[in-house]
């Protein structure tokens, strides 16, 4: 009895010098304590976000009053800084987390705003602004707007492309629901005009610069060209199960994503956040962390083209990104690499003196929460020569290969993954205030709370990161029918029309329900060559200011109306070969008449001489092109 205790003890010892090292259990007890009090905030913390987050939202937020019903002001801060407006992209973001919360747990009140946000996007949508009006859908690039929808025509970074894609994708949501529960009519009548017009502007111009999600750079900016995806790979999927089309949509998506691809620095193992402007900072920027978390979809697993959270290049993004706010923050001296750290905008960053911010912190946490929904759902983690130095952060043994779940080396890379994310949380929770009010960022050299108080987005993010957490998987975007890159890459970008949503009733009582009959199981059928794409080339020589624009005898070429004519596109304009070019759908078998018009930058019109310009558009699948040359 004796002797064998002591064998036991003996084995007790032995095991522990093979797999115990001290050092292995201290880090095994430091992970549990997180665990622990990261659960602990998580509980106190959620109900508070959820109060403080609907308290931003019109129009009866209790820090939300004059605000119009489904509004979300972006802070109730007035002042230094006055953020009492209602940004588009971050609304659409706080709707598209609101949307998702909802579809996981039925509930009247998320329901209630989701549907007063589409009512009100509808009217905003309409709102003619400094950037242009619905006409030609140009006015949808608009920033944001005071909180009683009238248009803002102070200065800024306008247009920004991010607010319409990320607005479908949040109203996509919430439509997919409607059909799942029996309520495709309501989808279709009432839901779906709205999102329309913001895939059609997503499909006109996306090919064009504009200002990134921090309003500071006007370029291409990787989480604007991410989201653009993501919506038409959605919205033509979404088309198909509401028995229409969006053809603009899926004959656009695949060029987007060949130019998603471009951000990527091989050499350095990052997203270039902007290009085509922006080249004097080194790229680094929570901008990537975020179009990461923001098109995740568990069903296409680690793919890398469309940036899938747990995919080789965005992790190795995730480590380069937080690295790059080591050193540069006092509150994060002597965290060793493998810990969490504050992460901010990027590193370059002025704004309040340039700080982390809650919400690409939570960032930086919900992408690992999202890798390891997939690596638990797959039962395995792949380390590529790519993320091997992000794993060797938080496992420094391991090496490239494929690790199955029965392995060691997945149970680590998993407890590491998740107290590493938790880390992430921790920091949050020491830098919430007191009464878990979150503003938007806090103090690099002290850590206090400061600039815009009880930020929306920050509440959004705090939410969507412990939903993660917890092992909630955002419906799919359908990621998977649009993550091949297609053979032509060239850049096409599809010009449509656009109408005011007017019917926002939506009807009362539409609680869980099962799919009608007409949806149950149907597979959506192709919707063929009803329309075809037609190239428009207009060689056509211009002066500075001046613009060339497309008008003919059909709806979508503005029905000989100057005014709701196609603007054509001067990107590749040079001055040896004068180039406008725009793409439209035009019906099939179509016979179309059209002329070019010069606008000078004073408004007045110069059309071609006569006569006008004719063709029928063909009854087959193949894309045509008209070269034309200006007369
Ligand atoms: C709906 O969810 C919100 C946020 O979690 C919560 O505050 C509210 O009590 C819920 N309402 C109902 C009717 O369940
Ligand atoms: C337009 O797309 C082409 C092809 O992907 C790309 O090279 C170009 O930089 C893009 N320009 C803008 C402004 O998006």
């Amino acid at each position: 009895m004796h002797a064998l205790s002591s064998l036991l003890l003996l084995g007790a010892y032995a095991t522990q010098a093979v797999f115990g090292r001290p050092e292995d259990l201290h880090a095994r007890r430091e992970a549990a304590i997180i665990k622990r009090s990261v659960d602990s905030f998580i509980q106190t913390q959620t109900p508070i976000s959820w109060e403080r987050l609907l308290c931003n939202i019109g129009s009866d937020g209790c820090r939300a009053q004059g605000a119009a019903s489904g509004v979300v002001v972006a802070s109730p801060s007035k002042s230094n800084p006055d953020y009492w407006y209602t940004w588009t992209r971050d609304a659409a973001l706080v709707l598209k987390g609101i949307a998702e919360a909802f579809t996981h747990d039925y509930n009247t009140t998320l329901q209630r705003q989701v549907q007063n946000f589409v009512g009100s996007q509808a009217k905003l949508q309409g709102v003619s602004n400094p950037v242009g009006d619905l006409s030609n859908g140009a006015g949808l690039g608009e920033v944001k707007f005071y909180v009683d929808l009238t248009k803002f025509t102070g200065e800024w970074g306008r247009p920004q492309r991010d607010g319409p894609p990320l607005r479908a994708i949040a109203m996509m949501t919430y439509a997919r629901w409607l059909i799942n529960n029996g309520y495709t009519s309501t989808a279709r009548d009432i839901v779906w005009p709205v999102i329309k017009n913001d895939l059609t502007y997503t499909a006109q111009y996306w090919n064009q610069t504009g200002f990134d999600l921090w309003e500071e750079v006007q370029g291409s900016s990787f989480f604007t060209i991410t989201a653009s995806h993501r919506a038409l790979i959605e919205g033509a999927v979404l088309a198909q199960s509401l028995g229409t089309s969006c053809t603009a949509c899926s004959t656009v998506a695949p060029r987007i994503l060949c130019f998603v691809q471009s951000f990527w620095n091989q050499n350095q193992g990052y997203v270039v956040s902007n290009i085509n402007g922006g080249n004097y900072r080194n790229g680094r920027d929570a901008n990537s962390l975020l179009a990461s978390i923001h098109n995740f979809d568990a069903a296409v697993g680690c793919d890398a083209n469309t940036f899938q959270p747990c995919s080789d290049k965005a992790l190795s993004n995730h480590k380069s990104v937080v690295d790059s706010f080591r050193s540069i923050y006092t509150i994060n001296r002597g965290i060793a690499q493998g810990h969490a750290v504050a992460v901010g905008r990027y590193s370059e960053d002025v704004y309040y003196n340039g700080n982390p911010w809650y919400l690409t912190t939570l960032a930086a946490a919900e992408q690992l929460y999202d890798s390891l929904i997939v690596w638990k759902q797959q039962g395995s983690i792949t380390v590529t020569s790519l993320s091997l130095a992000f794993f060797r952060d938080l496992v420094p043994s391991v090496t490239t290969g494929t690790f199955s779940s029965s392995s060691s080396t997945y149970t680590a890379i998993i407890n590491a993954v998740q107290t590493y994310a938790d880390e992430f949380l921790a920091i949050i929770d020491s830098r919430k205030l007191p009464n878990g009010a979150l503003p938007e960022q806090f103090d690099r050299n002290t850590g206090t709370p400061i600039a815009a108080s009880d930020l929306t987005w920050s509440y959004s993010a705090f939410l969507t990161a412990t939903a993660r957490r917890a092992g909630k998987v955002p419906p799919s975007w359908s990621a998977a029918t649009g993550n091949t890159l297609p053979n032509n890459c060239a850049a096409v970008a599809v010009a449509g029309t656009y109408a005011t949503a007017t019917n926002t009733n939506f009807p009362t009582s539409q609680t869980p329900g099962v799919p009608s009959s007409t949806t149950t199981g149907s597979t959506p059928t192709p919707t063929g060559c009803s329309e075809v794409l037609v190239t428009f080339n207009e060689r056509a020589s211009t002066q500075w200011g001046q613009n060339i624009k497309l008008v003919g005898n059909h709806p979508a070429l503005g029905n000989w109306n100057p005014s709701n004519g196609i603007l054509l596109s001067a990107a590749g304009y040079t001055s040896s070969d004068p180039l406008w070019s725009i793409s439209v759908l035009l019906p099939a078998g179509q016979s179309i008449e059209y002329k070019y018009v010069n606008v000078q930058s004073d408004g007045s019109v110069r059309w071609e001489s006569d006569p006008n310009r004719q063709f029928t558009v063909p009854s087959t699948c193949n894309e045509v092109v008209r070269g034309d040359n200006w007369r």
